[in-house]
């Protein structure tokens, strides 16, 4: 059988062009680590989210080295948390459920975009190397305030990301005579051990105590304050540790019938 010389190069011309779509299909789907979304997540019952170990309390954890899992809910029509800040130059993973109807996670600008459905946990990793801010958007019609379903993804420089929280706890009013105490809770959540010295300031007495947050936990400071010596009145107080402050005030009511009628006593 005879066959023509520019059937022959189309026959090649096809062969190259066959394998060539093979290629590069096989490229995508092994070559720069793109993975689909799959079950690994697990599922959960979208009607006891928020008494859900993982998603009861959203946001970031540190879970060591430069690793960061970011649990996130999506309900019509926002995130929880809405903004996200995580450092530069770390791994992080999502774990994204849905609280109502199917959404999406979809991270403008990155490789990050995943439907988001009851039920089910969508989970993804990703390595964020420069600073940079992102929209997140849904993509996935859910609704009229669809278009307005959006957060925000802050990734920051190493050295100014920092999870240390101070929380502080203080009554507004106590009767003078009465011992009162504020308490200064500072939590760590970066699973380094961290040293601070928590100090409370309130009119011209000062307490300081040294801590030593372990890991991932927290301690609470009690600040016991000498209401007598402090006398009636208001008294600003300042708390600080780790860099963070905490002010408010305190009333110091008469001994006798509350804070009103205060002059009483001339
Ligand atoms: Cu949620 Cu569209």
């Amino acid at each position: 059988m005879n066959i023509h010389t520019y059937e022959k190069l189309w026959l090649a011309a096809a062969m190259v062009l066959i394998v060539g779509f093979i290629a590069t299909i096989t490229y995508g789907a092994v070559g720069p680590g793109v993975s689909m979304i799959d079950d690994d997540g697990g599922s959960i019952d979208p009607d006891a989210i928020s008494d859900h170990e993982r998603f009861g309390d959203t946001g970031v954890t540190h879970v060591g080295g430069n690793e960061y899992e970011v649990d996130v809910v999506a309900q019509a029509w926002s995130y929880s948390p809405g903004e996200i800040e995580v450092p530069a130059n770390s791994e992080v993973t999502f774990y994204v459920t849905s609280r109502d109807v199917t959404h999406s996670f979809s991270v403008v600008g990155t490789n990050i975009n995943t439907m988001v459905i009851p039920g089910e946990v969508s989970q993804m990793t990703v390595e964020f190397d420069e600073p940079g801010e992102y929209g997140i958007l849904c993509n996935e019609y859910c609704g009229q305030g669809h278009h307005n379903m959006e957060g925000k993804l802050n990734v920051v420089p190493e050295d100014e990301f920092n999870m240390t929280e101070l929380d502080v706890e203080a009554p507004s009013e106590v009767e003078a005579g009465n011992e009162t105490t504020i308490n200064a809770t500072v939590s760590d959540g970066m699973q380094t051990d961290l040293e601070t010295t928590a100090t409370l300031e309130i009119g011209d007495q000062r307490y300081e105590e040294d801590v030593t947050i372990s890991g991932d936990g927290s301690e609470t400071v009690e600040f016991a304050v000498d209401t007598d010596e402090l006398g009636a009145g208001d008294h600003d107080w300042t708390v600080t540790a780790a860099g963070y402050e905490e002010r408010g005030t305190l009333t110091v009511a008469d001994g006798n019938g509350g804070s009103d009628g205060g002059d009483s006593d001339a």
